[in-house]
């Protein structure tokens, strides 16, 4: 099977290469179809996005496409920042100002109501005319990470709200963690094992 990524990102490219190394699955990526037209992120939900996104580029290059929406959820926020994670301080930010606001908002939420979880979503959107029977149909994998956010900034390893973000059971924030350790906590790690039992069955 050939499957393009619909991103940009080298370093979520490389994580799925990883994943398929072993399979009869070639990996193509967007540098391979410069025209691929760019996607608006306006779903309501990580799963919205990610099949949008994904459904996009398979009827682009009318080949299977895999992409991906992942984000932070805070219980004492109602879910925020959600889907607006990269987003979350407004249009032109950047992780540090994401963060501060974080903070700021749940400031006065006590130890103990500080619950969170990261969620990550991949889809696999088959092109129309496929002659699996998969005709234009799409595949998704949802990965979850529950835990909570500190006070202040830890680590500087990772990205995003890692420095403040303490998987279940963990003294350490992510950002306090090398790729391995995050990786096998991490809800973007909980999907792709997902995917990797998919493909497995697919091949
Ligand atoms: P995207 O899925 O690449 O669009 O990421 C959405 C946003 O969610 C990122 O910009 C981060 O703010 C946040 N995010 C998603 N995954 C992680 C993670 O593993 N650590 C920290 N922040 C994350």
């Amino acid at each position: 099977m050939n499957i393009v990524l619909a991103t940009r990102n080298k370093k979520k490219v490389e994580e799925i290469k990883r994943i398929v190394k072993d399979m009869p699955i070639s990996v193509y990526s967007l540098d391979d179809f410069p025209d691929c037209p760019e996607v608006i992120e306006d779903g309501k939900t990580f799963e919205e996005n990610a099949v949008k996104k994904a459904r996009a580029v398979s009827s682009h290059t009318n080949m299977p496409a895999l992409a991906d929406d992942s984000g932070l959820e805070v219980y004492a926020l109602n879910g925020e920042p959600g889907v607006l994670s990269a987003r979350y301080a407004g249009e032109n930010t950047d992780d540090r100002k994401n963060l501060e606001k974080l903070l700021n908002e749940i400031r006065s939420v006590p130890d103990g109501k500080r619950g969170a979880r990261f969620a990550c979503c991949i889809a696999l959107a088959f092109p129309a005319g496929d002659l699996a029977l998969r005709d234009g149909k799409a595949e998704t994998f949802t990965g979850y990470s529950e835990g909570s956010i500190g006070r202040e900034p830890k680590g500087s390893n990772g990205f995003g709200y890692d420095p403040v973000f303490y998987p279940a059971g963990c003294k350490r924030t992510f950002a306090e963690m090398d790729d391995e350790e995050k990786d096998s906590l991490s809800h973007r790690g909980a999907a792709l094992k997902k995917l990797h039992e998919y493909l497995k069955g697919r091949k």
